[in-house]
């Protein structure tokens, strides 16, 4: 997607040929910067402390940093101990673990001296095919909100999502976003409802910044008011992303994702959530068995933000020494899912429409 009409995509080669860079999304809105990855530790830090975030960028990045791992030692005891680092980075986005897992495939039986070239390789093109397949979830979501579209006299069509889910979480287009920015590239005229997403604020900072950047109308909101727009006829569809769906259609999102379901549900609002095949766990059966990260209580007691003159602060909210408890995600059951927007079509949300579109997990 575009920032000052430039295209970029959220990871890439270094200029050198062999490092990674990454935007650094920690520092957005506020700056537009790059960091420099040279090793598995550097990539560990830049997954755990959401340099990278989302589930499909954790994945791509991950698979990168076992390319670096293996540029500085090959062996099969090294190759073990970069993918325990990178897999114990964050636990609920599955994609991490597809990714390490696809690039262990390809170098396993490899000789020493030809796997980083092989891991490289194979890094590159989980985010090619990462943006193919988003590409195709806007295509197919697009049709949602043509649809959404036909139903009103007046536009624009009204989107609320919850998070980001747009291109920062992926390597480009999104899968939440992808059918907003599809929709918007071909006339359609969209307004997206973001909600702020305490406590990292990630729709606030990242998901108000992509979509401004891009030139997409939207509006942040405090993740309460999402109900109250909803019952007061100002929602057409919600649209989210997921960290990991499970056979019988469960979803696990940024925490908050379930109560925008029930609202969306009372509401008789479609809620579709976008997904790329790798964010399916096949080896579970239901939402229940997800691990929810729980991250630092400092999140939920601080916020950061910008001063009057341009520094980034971070402030206490609460009483000093308060207890908070901060888990990362929620899972949205099945029923509450109107549909799943895949890269290979558009499902229900339960295990036999999902086996039909991916045949290969029967
Ligand atoms: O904690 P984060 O910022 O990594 O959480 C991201 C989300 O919850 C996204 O909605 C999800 O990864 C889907 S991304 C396309």
């Amino acid at each position: 997607m575009k920032v000052e009409d430039v295209h970029y995509r959220t990871i890439g080669v270094g200029k050198d040929g062999w490092s990674v860079e990454i935007i650094d999304q920690t520092l957005l809105p506020h700056a537009f910067e790059f960091i420099r990855l040279t090793s598995v530790s550097e990539v560990a830090h830049a997954i755990s402390h959401m340099c990278v975030r989302g589930a499909p960028l954790i994945g791509a990045t991950a698979a990168y940093g076992l390319y670096l791992g293996l540029r500085e030692d090959a062996s099969n005891d090294a190759l073990k101990e970069a993918y325990d680092t990178l897999k114990a980075t964050r636990p609920t986005a599955v994609n991490l673990v597809w990714a390490l897992d696809a690039v262990c495939k390809v170098v396993r039986d490899l000789p020493e001296s030809s796997r980083a070239d092989a891991a490289f390789i194979k890094a590159a093109s989980i985010c090619d095919e990462d943006v193919a397949m988003c590409e195709a979830i806007g295509i197919f979501g697009l049709s949602l909100i043509k649809d959404a579209m036909d139903g009103k006299t007046l536009g624009p069509v009204n989107i609320l999502t919850h998070c980001n889910a747009g291109w920062l979480a992926t390597v480009d287009w999104g899968t939440a976003l992808a059918p907003v920015y599809a929709a918007h590239n071909v006339g359609i005229p969209v307004h997206v409802w973001v909600d702020e997403t305490r406590p990292r604020n990630q729709g606030a900072s990242l998901t108000a910044w992509e979509l401004g950047s891009h030139g997409v109308p939207y509006t942040v909101i405090a993740d309460n008011a999402g109900g109250h727009l909803m019952s007061t006829g100002q929602v057409d569809l919600c649209i989210t992303g997921t960290d990991r769906t499970t056979r019988n259609g469960d979803v696990c999102n940024k925490i908050g994702t379930y109560l925008k379901a029930l609202a969306a549900q009372d509401n008789d609002i479609p809620f579709y959530v976008a997904l790329p095949g790798p964010t399916i766990d096949w080896s579970l059966a239901s939402g229940d068995d997800i691990p929810i990260e729980e991250r630092d209580g400092t999140e939920v007691t601080h916020i950061r933000g910008v001063d009057g003159d341009g520094q980034v602060q971070s402030v206490r909210l609460t009483p000093e020494n308060a207890t908070a408890a901060n888990p990362a995600f929620d899972v949205t059951p099945a029923r509450l899912v109107t549909a799943l927007i895949t890269e290979r079509g558009i499902a229900a949300p339960n295990e036999k429409a999902l086996m039909s579109l991916y045949p290969e997990f029967r």
